[in-house]
């Protein structure tokens, strides 16, 4: 099938547009960095652009009973192709992580049309990806998939002001309780691509535009509480304490080693740490901190969660502590479709432009729709590898181009 040809700069102008506006003061809470959670103004601010966009592109916008955003070319019923991404953006986030996926589902719609191929396309902004309104990593994907139960979702709080999430979804106009029905959002997907900047440095290295990918890390997301006993700083001696800050420290220090260890791209991070009182003069009487352990080898990232939490009793119990761990969430390793990647990668063949198959180490909502549709990710390189920072910079050419490589891989895959 031949390449059919797009004006790159073009797309790229109109993608940079998008991102630099979702950069303005009505889509952001904060001037130095992007800070867009579920339910707020400014992120329905986002949708309410990216809505303008979409009709714009002759798509029909609607919005699932939790606030997942779908727009189709198509009546329901009849089979489409799925594309997009999320515009919820981290606690101290960039411009492009999410944002830029949806940016490039809105150029090809935008190509359909104007190339006059009449594709049949549904874009997908999903909810809360990631997890920084209520602390749960691809919430809104999660639901579709029916990866949570009711009682998780009602004991969800928002992170800022510790409400239920269906309290805040129910203000700003959604039917939470109507959950289960946002499972239908997938229901005419014959495959689904999202594009995403890779949050790594791989392709900047080997010096590719382009990453196709056909695997998604699994991960588990959990907390161990630690309470000890908390003393004065100055008057009890060492020997006489039960210091939970010391507890995680050498948690801290374990996860590395066991991450190290398990090798096979399994990685560990303590992200959130707290101690009480947390005071300079005061031995720590509690701490809690997060485990966040990934890899693409299930059994190696699931033995590294398994053996950190006998670890923390262990290490507690030499000290006269306690610890108690709790899942938060996890998800497994996701193999994406062979059909879809090999579509992709033939169409990035077709341009003329190198790329790289590869894995992604961070996790996308694309791994909770591949339970369903036939599925693969797109990524394009961002300087440095640096990514959930205001720092995060990426090219809109290089999206430009993940966008036309979307397109012709879709046609592709719809007219086989
Ligand atoms: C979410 O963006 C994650 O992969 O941490
Ligand atoms: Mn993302
Ligand atoms: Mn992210
Ligand atoms: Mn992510």
């Amino acid at each position: 099938m031949d390449w059919i040809p797009v004006d790159l700069e073009r797309s790229a102008r109109r993608i940079e547009r998008d991102i630099e506006t979702l950069a303005g003061p009505e889509y952001t809470r904060s001037e130095e960095a992007i800070r867009r959670y579920a339910y707020t103004p400014e992120y329905r601010n986002t949708l309410d652009y990216f809505i303008r966009e979409l009709e714009d592109a002759g798509l029909e916008c609607s919005e699932d009973p939790v606030g997942n955003l779908v727009a189709r070319n198509r009546p329901a019923g009849e089979r489409v192709f799925g594309i997009g991404s999320h515009c919820d953006s981290n606690r101290n986030g960039g411009k492009y992580d999410g944002t830029m996926g949806v940016a490039a589902a809105v150029e090809v719609c935008r190509l359909n049309r104007e190339l006059g191929l009449d594709l049949p396309l549904q874009v997908i902004s999903f909810l809360e990806e990631e997890g920084s309104g209520f602390g749960q990593m691809v919430l809104g994907s999660r639901i579709v998939a029916g990866r949570v139960t009711e009682e998780e979702l009602m004991g969800f709080r928002a992170i800022d002001d510790g409400r239920p999430f269906f309290e805040h979804a129910k203000e700003a106009g959604y039917e939470p309780e109507r959950w289960r029905e946002c499972a239908r959002i997938l229901d005419d997907l014959v495959g689904w691509i999202e594009l995403h900047i890779e949050q790594a440095r791989v392709l900047e290295d080997t010096g590719k535009r382009l990453g196709i990918v056909d695997a998604i890390a699994g991960y588990v997301h959990a907390d161990i509480a630690v309470r000890g006993r908390s003393d004065h700083a100055g008057a009890t001696p060492m020997d006489l304490r039960s210091d939970a800050g010391l507890v995680m420290a050498e948690c801290m220090l374990e996860l590395e080693r066991l991450a190290r260890e398990a090798g096979r791209g399994t990685v560990g991070t303590v992200g959130e740490a707290e101690l009480e009182p947390n005071l300079i003069n005061a031995v720590p009487g509690r701490a809690r901190f997060s485990l966040d352990i990934r890899g693409v080898d299930e059994e190696a990232f699931r033995g590294v969660a398994r053996a950190i939490e006998t670890f923390a009793r262990e290490a507690a119990g030499r000290r006269g502590a306690s610890a108690e761990y709790s899942e938060r969430q996890s998800l497994p390793v996701t193999p994406l479709d062979e059909r879809v990647v090999g579509a992709l990668e033939e169409a990035a063949r077709e341009s003329g432009e190198p790329y790289l198959r590869m894995a992604s180490g961070a996790a996308h909502d694309t791994m909770c729709v591949a339970e369903r549709v036939p599925a693969a990710m797109v990524f394009v390189p961002c300087e440095g590898g640096v990514s959930h920072s205001p720092e995060e910079r990426a090219d809109p050419e290089d999206a430009a181009l993940g966008a036309a490589v979307m397109l012709n891989a879709i046609r592709r895959l719809v007219t086989a």
